[in-house]
């Protein structure tokens, strides 16, 4: 088909617009089709644009035969541009509807794939359409307004936004999650290439940046080749982490909640509409209220074996333990002092050497960890010590060791998955239902 010219934006209105009752007299919407149904001499055609859904009213007698011809036929995700008189109508949804003088077809969609029932995996291989969905257009919205909030909230306490590479020579995170990216380097011997790896935290460059700025933040993916197949693992996943010069690790974890707080406030201002319609009852959110309860690794090991759990001195938590600890919980949890083990640029606690000066959140409703955190081992010495204990290489650690060498100073930070928390803010199932496209083990399509 031909398509027809551009039309000039300034003729249409928002649905959202119509919703709130703020339209006068005939008004123009443009949009796809959400549902039809029509009898004889009436059709109801809701359609949505990215504001809402409005049910449009086509009464055969009071349009054109073309434009009732098209109401009717006109299939689901067909985009339209419908012009008509807003009335108050209380059986539509939103409370609104349009009384159809003029209704035209921009484009006819085919059949669309998706139908009710169609299961996971369909709607994921299906993911680029699916993202016209309600509860995806809902969840990418509570999720921006996250993103916006956590940026808010660094930007308010003086902190400077800052980014770092996502190809890498070191790990951050430990080996087993890294993942090696093909890097091409046609001048190298024999055409050979070498190996890079995507960055799984920011974490060692923050601490470089760190220096010229003292208190600085980021918003970026981050990589995990994670083994773990749980409804909280990613393979990218975004990353807000932070990084501070002089402050120490409570003072740390006192900003992550006001920095929580800030976000949940955004959220409840801005998304209740979305999150009703997510089934998230609001009130859930409203009830979190910092500061949160403080364990010890050692007090959670014993509260988890209480429940059934065989974990020793050392275990890490994972998706089970967490779910177990966080299922009856209403306000997210710390837990502090992990053993030594848990990560090399943790500072271990000076009055007891086998635990580190560092901490997990965890959100409530068996949603688990979202902010991983902590002092940083700052004196030269001891990081280098704390690198060949864990085995690692300290050539790849270099210039890392140089930070230490010139006017080290305490400092903190931590890293917030911003998807998982995004999944606990919706309340949702999967953490891949809060993100357009997800990437898992299993997929990097579409
Ligand atoms: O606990 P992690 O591994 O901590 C770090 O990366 C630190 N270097 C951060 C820092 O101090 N700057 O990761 C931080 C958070 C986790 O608590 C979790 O919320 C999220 O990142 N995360 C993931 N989210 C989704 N999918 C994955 N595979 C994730 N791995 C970590
Ligand atoms: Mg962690």
């Amino acid at each position: 088909m031909a398509y027809p010219e551009f039309p000039d934006h300034s003729r249409f209105t928002p649905v959202a617009s119509v919703l709130a009752g703020a339209a006068e007299g005939e008004v123009t919407v443009r949009g796809w089709v959400y549902r039809t149904r029509s009898s004889g001499k009436l059709a109801f055609v809701v359609v949505r644009d990215g504001t809402g859904i409005l049910q449009c009213t086509v009464s055969k007698a009071k349009v054109a035969a073309g434009d009732f011809d098209a109401a009717c036929s006109a299939l689901r995700e067909s985009s339209v541009v419908v012009t008509g008189t807003p009335a108050a109508d209380d059986r539509a949804p939103g409370g609104y509807e349009l009384r159809v003088s003029g209704f035209e077809v921009l484009h006819y969609a085919e059949t669309f794939p998706i139908t009710q029932d169609l299961g996971d995996e369909h709607l994921l291989d299906n993911r680029h359409l699916w993202l016209r969905s309600r509860p995806m257009v809902d969840a990418l919205k509570v999720r921006a307004t996250a993103f916006g909030a956590f940026r808010g909230f660094w930007d308010s306490q003086g902190y400077t936004e800052v980014q770092s590479p996502s190809f890498v020579s070191g790990a951050c995170e430990g080996g087993s999650s890294l993942f090696d990216t093909y890097y091409p380097d046609e001048s190298a011997e024999g055409g050979k290439s070498f190996y890079a790896h995507l960055s799984q935290s920011w974490q060692l460059y923050a601490e470089a940046t760190m220096f010229g700025l003292e208190r600085i933040y980021t918003l970026a993916p981050s990589f995990r080749a994670e083994k773990s197949r749980t409804r909280r693992h990613l393979t990218e996943f975004w990353h807000g982490e932070v990084e501070a010069a002089w402050v120490h690790n409570e003072q740390m974890m006192a900003q992550e909640e006001a920095m929580l707080a800030a976000i949940i406030t955004a959220v409840l201002a801005r998304n209740r509409p979305e999150l009703e319609r997510l089934g998230r009852d609001p009130a859930v959110l409203e009830a979190v209220q910092p500061p949160f309860e403080r364990l010890k690794y050692a007090e959670v090991l014993e509260l988890l074996n209480g429940m059934g759990f065989d974990l020793a001195w050392g275990d890490d938590f994972g998706y089970r333990e967490e779910k177990a600890l966080t299922q009856e919980r209403t306000q997210p949890l710390y837990i502090t002092h992990f053993p030594r083990e848990k990560g090399f640029y943790h500072r271990p606690d000076p009055a007891d050497p086998k635990v580190l000066v560092c901490h997990d959140l965890l959100a409530p409703e068996g949603y688990g960890e979202i902010i991983g955190g902590g002092e940083r081992v700052w004196s030269p010495e001891e990081l280098a010590a704390r690198i060949a204990e864990e085995g690692m290489e300290p050539e790849s650690y270099g210039w890392y060791l140089d930070l230490r060498k010139f006017g080290s100073v305490p400092h903190s930070g931590f890293g917030l998955g911003l998807d998982r928390l995004v999944a606990w803010l919706c309340g949702a199932d999967h953490i891949r239902d809060v993100i357009a496209f997800p990437r898992t083990m299993r997929r990097t399509t579409p």
